[in-house]
């Protein structure tokens, strides 16, 4: 019995990860990466820290449990965590998290702006891998997924900066530059952010009552980047919502600022 049950605990502890995730920086510049897990949908983490410097031209491989569920990985711009006294998400100029350069497991999310590139892995034979690329919550880098198995590419792969409507355009890095790109909700477009069609809130808080007609600029974000998750209920597009055989057991890229 010692001999079995020492056996299942290796089956069980090498079937955990059996995915390699790979996070390229290919902007030209220095980005802080970072991953949260939702703890509350599932406790199985990635290997690789929860956040991270990753210098231009920079890339790091790491193990992901295959049933990692609902994860994210952003990336964070100008960041400067030189205070130790300073972990608010207030160190970045986006994207910043509670915790400093690791965000904290419970509270870590990113602060909007910020492109989010979205995960819950499917755990095997038999289950499917759901994945996408957010601007929900705006814009801060261009972020692309891809797969070994050939399944969809999910990515906003273009700068949204410079195009950004000049009520979302910011917010901006110590030099005055914009690094960010906001959804109408977080821009101060939704006098009641509690119920808005901007932000799909209150009277407009289902798919029925919240068409991507209703949300300003939603145009702007889908069509610069058709295969990104373009606002709150965007499946209705198609190209929003990407998903794997989980089976296939497919390996991930992530690449910011995909050439
Ligand atoms: C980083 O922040 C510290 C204060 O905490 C400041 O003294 C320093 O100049 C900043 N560095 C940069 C590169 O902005």
């Amino acid at each position: 019995m010692k001999t079995t049950s020492a056996f299942v605990t290796l089956a069980l502890s090498a079937a955990a990860y059996t995915r390699t995730f790979t996070v390229t920086n290919n902007c030209a510049y220095t980005i802080w990466p970072a991953i949260f897990t939702d703890l509350n949908v599932g406790t199985a983490t990635p290997s690789q820290p929860t956040g991270w410097e990753a210098d231009t031209l920079t890339t790091v491989t790491f193990s992901v449990p295959d049933n990692w569920a609902s994860g994210r990985i952003w990336g964070r711009r100008s960041c400067n965590f030189s205070d130790p006294t300073n972990t608010g998400p207030g160190t970045c100029a986006d994207g910043g998290c509670n915790g400093g350069l690791l965000c904290d497991p419970h509270s870590g999310t990113g602060v909007p702006p910020a492109t989010v590139a979205e995960f819950t892995l499917g755990g095997g034979a038999g289950g499917t891998d759901w994945y996408d690329v957010s601007v929900v919550d705006g814009f801060n880098l261009p972020i692309r997924v891809d797969n070994d198995k050939g399944c969809s590419v999910a990515s906003c792969p273009v700068d949204l900066i410079p195009g950004c409507p000049s009520p979302l355009l910011g917010p901006y890095d110590s030099t005055g530059a914009a690094v960010g790109c906001m959804s109408a909700c977080d821009a101060g477009l939704a006098p009641d952010p509690a119920n808005s069609p901007n932000c799909c809130t209150g009277d407009h808080g289902t798919a029925a009552t919240c068409p991507p007609s209703g949300v300003q600029y939603y145009s702007y974000f889908k069509d610069n980047c058709p295969d990104a998750y373009a606002y709150a209920y965007d499946e209705s597009s198609n190209t929003a919502l990407w998903q794997c055989d989980a089976g296939l057991a497919a390996d991930y890229t992530i690449t910011f600022c995909p050439s």
